[in-house]
């Protein structure tokens, strides 16, 4: 599979070193996207997709509530070994691949996205990510995405990233995304500082 090199190394190595209780983005418990999830009522085996999931509790969380139809991605293979070391279910299935990057999926009802979307920085890997999004995403299928706001930090990980505002995340996804919900965040790091993130739910309503 098609993956960037370089980004690969950089994340597997963030995965190596760190504990996840460590890395800037831990969030003890998966908030917004839980609650949102389940304000859907999805069927239990809705395919969820959580997009650069590392080693987040948003699928433990999911497990727990009874979905059984979930797939969990990550360019660090060191991430989802961790992740599958705590989680091992039937439920996941786990792939290693690039977002900018895509394989075809199996058709997705709910694409989570926190914190991964923004490290695309340039327009070429941001419309792949787009056209993978449209191309999998179920019609009334949803999306959200997490991002760092337009007043919080410019990088992560030692990586640049891209902000977003609510706005901006509907301008690149376009019209046929209708946005539901949205909610600026401040994120407490496990060292204490405070991020800003916005986070937006959108449902994609095609043509
Ligand atoms: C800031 S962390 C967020 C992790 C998780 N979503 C969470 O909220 O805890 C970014 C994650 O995206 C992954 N990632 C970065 N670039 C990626 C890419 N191009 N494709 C897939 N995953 C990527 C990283 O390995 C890392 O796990």
């Amino acid at each position: 599979m098609n993956i960037r090199k370089e980004t690969k190394e950089h994340w597997d190595a963030v995965y190596a070193e760190k504990s996840w209780e460590q890395v800037s983005w831990h969030q003890k418990s998966p908030e917004p996207s839980l609650t949102w999830i389940h304000s859907l009522a999805l069927a239990k085996d809705a395919h969820i997709l959580d997009m650069g999931c590392g080693e987040s509790y948003l699928i433990d969380a999911l497990l727990q509530k009874g979905y059984t139809h979930i797939s969990a991605i990550d360019i660090a293979q060191e991430a989802l070994e961790k992740a599958k070391r705590r989680q091992a279910s039937p439920a996941v299935k786990y792939l290693c691949a690039d977002a900018a990057r895509l394989p075809n999926l199996a058709p997705v009802d709910f694409w989570h996205d926190r914190a991964v979307f923004h490290f695309l920085t340039n327009e070429k890997d941001q419309q792949a990510y787009l056209s993978s999004i449209k191309q999998n995403l179920r019609p009334h299928g949803y999306v959200l995405l997490a991002t760092f706001a337009p007043d919080g930090p410019l990088k992560c990980s030692g990586l640049e990233i891209c902000q977003y505002s609510t706005q901006g995340l509907q301008s690149f996804l376009g019209s046929e995304f209708a946005l539901l919900k949205e909610q600026r965040i401040d994120h407490t790091t496990p060292t204490g500082s405070v991020q800003k993130f916005n986070c937006a739910l959108f449902q994609f309503l095609p043509k």
